[in-house]
């Protein structure tokens, strides 16, 4: 069937500026590490896609790694792409990277500009794409000078396979490093992607300082703790769950101390006229130098009810005092 994307996708969503770029993001943008892979249901991927793109998420993110098998991710939204979405590639913000394991050999991870410029190469190939939008250098290489990473990414712009560049796992010092060898190529460093949620909370300590500082965009991955700070697991762990698969996510991980915090802050949300999902994206919206949070979703219905975090982003200050309680280490 012909795909038709709704006349209303930008009605209810909200766009917000990436750092001090002319790029605008989605609040909500969709990752597919998970659930779009060869081992996945592909027709489950492509409504999730398309159901996206009518509630005006412009923006999916993708690596060269994500499957599994690796690679097939990349094939999937390629394949997607030129069932439905060729029309609309201009309306689309689409990312990949580079910086794990992905060949054999040592020119098959990290940061040397070989990996990068051929992964990249690779990957415009399996997505069916000229150019991507963002290309990441998905983490540091410590064994790679800074700057070999940065001119590559830098090249790839000039050659035209990537509109922005951005970084991804970078720490704030190592951020701070890239942004400066960046502006003096004179390719902006345009987003950082790191870990964000209310679980994971390191980028308070410093990370969004410096890309304030720097006037770059922060999309936030992970932002439910990979389905965590949801009510997936409240009665248990659900077949077909990430957990119940336990490779990024084990049973062992919901521990004790975390169940009895996933149901605090689940009768908050509920108070607040939220789940907890939408809770949990929202804490994070209310930060202003957040450009975009970066979910995944298993369903359509899942990412509907995520979009819903929209509709209320403001905390009152007892409400925040309350999640600060729940989520302190001790409590
Ligand atoms: N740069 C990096 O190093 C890096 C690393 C990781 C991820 N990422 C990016 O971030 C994206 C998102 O990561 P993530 O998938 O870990 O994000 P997440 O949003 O924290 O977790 C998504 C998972 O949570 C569950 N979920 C989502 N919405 C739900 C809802 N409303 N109710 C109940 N459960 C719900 C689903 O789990 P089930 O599958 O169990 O249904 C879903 O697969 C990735 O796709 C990727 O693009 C980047």
């Amino acid at each position: 069937m012909n795909y038709q994307a709704s006349p209303d996708r930008y009605k209810n969503m909200i766009y917000r500026r990436t750092g001090k770029s002319g790029l605008l993001l989605p609040a909500i943008s969709l990752g597919l590490w998970h659930n779009f892979g060869g081992v996945d249901v592909f027709e489950n991927g492509r409504s999730i896609l398309a159901a996206a793109f009518d509630a005006g998420i412009t923006h999916f993110d993708l690596a060269n790694n994500y499957g599994p098998p690796p690679g097939s991710a990349e094939e999937n939204f390629g394949k997607v792409l030129d069932l439905d979405f060729r029309a609309y590639r201009d309306e689309m913000i689409i990312s990949t990277k580079a910086g794990y394991g992905m060949w054999n050999g040592p020119y098959g991870e990290w940061g040397s500009r070989k990996y990068l410029i051929s992964s990249l190469d690779q990957s415009l190939k399996r997505m069916r794409l000229e150019y991507v939008d963002i290309f990441y250098s998905h983490r540091p290489d410590p064994n790679t000078p800074m700057e070999e990473t940065m001119m590559a990414l830098d090249q790839v712009v000039r050659q035209g396979k990537a509109l922005y560049v951005g970084v991804s796992n970078y720490s704030a010092k190592q951020t701070a490093d890239a942004a400066e060898i960046l502006e003096k190529l004179g390719t902006p460093c345009l987003i950082h992607q790191p870990k964000y949620s209310m679980f994971e909370r390191w980028v308070e300590d410093g990370l969004l300082n410096v890309i304030q500082k720097k006037g770059i965009g922060c999309i936030a991955f992970s932002p439910l703790a990979q389905g965590l700070l949801t009510d997936r697991y409240l009665k248990g762990v659900p077949e077909g769950s990430r957990a119940s698969k336990a490779v990024f996510l084990s049973e062992k991980q919901i521990t004790p101390v975390y169940l009895d915090k996933i149901k605090k802050l689940n009768s908050i949300a509920s108070e607040r006229g939220q789940n907890l999902a939408q809770m949990a994206l929202s804490w994070i919206l209310k930060d202003e130098r957040i450009t975009s949070v970066l979910i995944g979703a298993s369903s359509v219905k899942q990412l509907a009810d995520n979009l819903d975090s929209l509709r209320n982003l403001e905390f009152a200050k007892e409400e925040l005092s309350k999640i600060e309680k729940i989520l302190a280490p001790d409590a």
